[in-house]
């Protein structure tokens, strides 16, 4: 079983348009709502993968069925602390020639005894669990060091830690060390203080990652696929496809793919592999954050992976 720790759900709202005119008040020809954020995108893309996966995350009373019954369809076991307040909603507006834009929202500021609630179903959750993945940006009232400090407690277990985060939680968790960290191009040149372009800059990074107590450090860098390094070699995956639809979410499929591989065989190559199958596949369609099994295993064997010793 793997375990996502993915507290900050939302509710993300796709209107469609014909043009957005700020200004305006203007009509939508459709309204979609669905449970999203990075732990429902982790958890749902674990388990078309094939691997059993629960998620621990936040839920409301106006929500709590929706969710409830999205992750049921999709094979995730959901374990949600439900809040009073309403969750975060995230509205994406989609003009008819496809450009997006997204409002996101700050969320709800948790009480002290939320945030011990889900560290404590966090815990209870941590048993029967062969990995960890801690996923997205903590709800407000989280401390920001609060995946390092999670991090530092599993390791103990011989638990893999899979950290997705950004600003002071990701520096944070490299200061800690942790098992696997996963930036992106951005995030990892916020992590070096400069930019991070080519697979260059990232194994540069990714070896500083190491030399400072990760394991696994991965950056991934959108169409160039993504470069990790495992103590001894550099290695490089990349896919390109003819036309993407939609790569938000990309990242999110592609540690879960990360997550699959490395509770199976270990070997950071082949996670590799299989995490920028499931990016690849992410992007191809139109819905963010997950994929189907077929459609990853066609991609597979296409998937090119060197080692980069450059
Ligand atoms: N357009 C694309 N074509 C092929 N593969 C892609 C594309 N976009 C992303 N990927 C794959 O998915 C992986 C993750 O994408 P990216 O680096 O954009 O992550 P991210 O910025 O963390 O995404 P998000 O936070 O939106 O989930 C890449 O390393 C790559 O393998
Ligand atoms: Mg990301």
């Amino acid at each position: 079983m793997i375990t996502v720790a993915g507290f900050n759900t939302a509710i993300d709202r796709l209107y469609t348009l014909d043009a957005l005119e700020p200004g305006v008040v203007q009509r939508a020809s459709a309204v979609q709502a669905y449970p999203g954020g990075k732990g429902v995108h982790v958890a749902q893309t674990i388990a078309a993968l094939g691997e059993p996966v629960q998620l621990v995350g936040l839920t409301d009373a106006f929500h709590r069925n929706l969710i409830a019954r999205r992750m049921s369809e999709r094979g995730v076991l959901f374990h949600g602390v439900e809040i009073a307040e309403e969750l975060r909603h995230c509205l994406a507006l989609r003009e008819r020639g496809g450009r997006m834009t997204e409002v996101l929202d700050p969320g709800p500021l948790l009480r002290p005894r939320t945030c011990e609630r889900l560290l404590d179903t966090l815990w209870r959750c941590v048993e029967d669990t062969a990995a960890m993945v801690l996923s997205g940006s903590l709800p407000r009232g989280f401390e920001a060091d609060t995946y390092a400090a999670l991090g530092r407690q599993v390791a103990p277990r011989g638990l893999p830690c899979l950290v997705d985060a950004s600003g002071d939680a990701l520096r944070l968790a490299a200061d800690a060390g942790a098992f696997l960290l996963k930036p992106n191009r951005d995030e990892a040149g916020q992590l070096a203080g400069r930019p991070v372009d080519t697979l260059e800059d990232a194994a540069i990074v990714a070896r500083a990652l190491h030399a400072r107590g990760t394991a696994f450090p991965v950056v991934t860098l959108g169409t160039l696929g993504a470069l990790g390094f495992d103590g001894s070699d550099c290695w490089h995956a990349s896919l390109a496809i003819a036309h993407s639809a939609n790569a938000v979410g990309s990242g999110d499929c592609f540690l879960a793919g990360l997550a699959v591989e490395l509770t199976r065989s270990g070997e950071l190559g082949r996670a590799l592999r299989l995490g920028v199958a499931c990016g690849a596949a992410n992007a191809l369609h139109e819905e963010t954050g997950y994929v189907e099994r077929a459609q990853v295993e066609a991609l597979l064997p296409q998937v090119k992976l060197v080692r980069f010793d450059r």
